[in-house]
């Protein structure tokens, strides 16, 4: 059993500390909503704390899983921020989609504090963090991943040392770009076969057991087809990811032509009222127009 502290209680955050807890770890949670810290302890026990310095405060390994860089940026620093309240040895991991940038930059401020970072994003959705089936793409030293490793293992299926500070986040990038790419490609095939009159469920059925298949196919193509764009990833979150690939692109020199397009599709979904839509909404652009 490990004192542990978790930050931030969203979609993700929420049952990932619930899998501390059941995992038998101490855990004291912190969320910028105060009420929802308090539903948490009043389903899983443990206790919450006011400012995430005082939750990390006495645990060995705290883990957060907020919105952005910026919403990193501000639990991690200031007087009140996690830094505040680690001291030396202790391990920080954080679970959000953000920056490589913010992940070396984090890194650094934890190693002159004597403090170990590690970027851990994750996939596997909302669906992975309640299963306990999250895929966790990591970036930092082997000490400290080897430390943390088995408190990730609570919520994951697969937790992996990609390299160093900022190599978690990059991986993750590599994966969005493919989900891009991947989800329009599905949704324009899905879109050909309704218009050329085919019977889309047994077209999926036939064409799932081939070359074509994939995680979205089989998770999203018949919703897809029904116009159901209602759970899963919002595009929102996956317009803040493409951006950070897209950034990233443009310092690495690496071209990214379809993510960038789709990342314009995308944008056109939000302003249709599509934000809190998932990401297999690409279909209703091409479906109305
Ligand atoms: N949802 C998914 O399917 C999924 C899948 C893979 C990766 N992710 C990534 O995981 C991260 C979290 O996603 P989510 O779906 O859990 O988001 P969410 O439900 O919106 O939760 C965000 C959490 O961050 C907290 N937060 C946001 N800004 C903050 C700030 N400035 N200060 C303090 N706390 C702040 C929120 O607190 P409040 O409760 O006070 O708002 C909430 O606890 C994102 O980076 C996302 O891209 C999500």
């Amino acid at each position: 059993m490990t004192e542990v502290a978790f930050i931030g209680l969203g979609v993700m955050g929420y049952p990932m500390a619930g899998h501390l807890a059941a995992g038998g770890h101490q855990v004291t949670v912190y969320n910028r909503t105060a009420e929802k810290a308090r539903a948490w302890v009043a389903e899983h026990g443990g206790r919450s704390a006011p400012t995430p310095r005082e939750a990390a405060q006495g645990a060995k390994i705290v883990l957060s899983c907020v919105g952005n860089d910026d919403d990193l940026r501000s639990v991690v620093l200031g007087d009140d921020g996690i830094l505040a309240g680690l001291s030396v040895g202790d391990v920080y991991v954080d679970h959000t989609t953000a920056s490589a940038i913010v992940a070396r930059e984090l890194w650094a401020l934890g190693r002159d504090q004597g403090v170990q970072v590690i970027d851990a994003p994750v996939s596997g959705g909302q669906a992975g963090a309640e299963n306990g089936a999250l895929t966790v793409m990591c970036g930092g030293e082997e000490a400290p991943f080897e430390r943390a490793k088995p408190v990730i293992d609570c919520y994951a299926r697969a937790s992996t040392l990609m390299g160093p500070s900022g190599a978690g986040q990059l991986t993750k990038m590599v994966n969005q770009i493919c989900i891009a790419g991947l989800v329009q490609g599905l949704a324009e095939g899905l879109n050909f076969g309704i218009k050329a009159g085919l019977d889309m469920d047994v077209l999926i059925d036939v064409i799932s057991k081939g070359a074509a298949q994939s995680w979205q196919m089989d998770n999203r193509a018949a919703t897809m087809c029904q116009g159901e764009f209602e759970f899963g990833f919002a595009v929102d979150w996956m317009r803040k990811d493409l951006d950070i690939c897209l950034t990233e692109a443009r310092a690495n020199g690496a071209r990214l032509p379809v993510a960038a397009v789709v990342d314009q599709f995308y944008a056109q979904i939000q302003s249709r009222g599509g934000r809190r839509w998932d990401t297999s909404s690409l279909m209703q652009l091409l479906a109305n127009d």
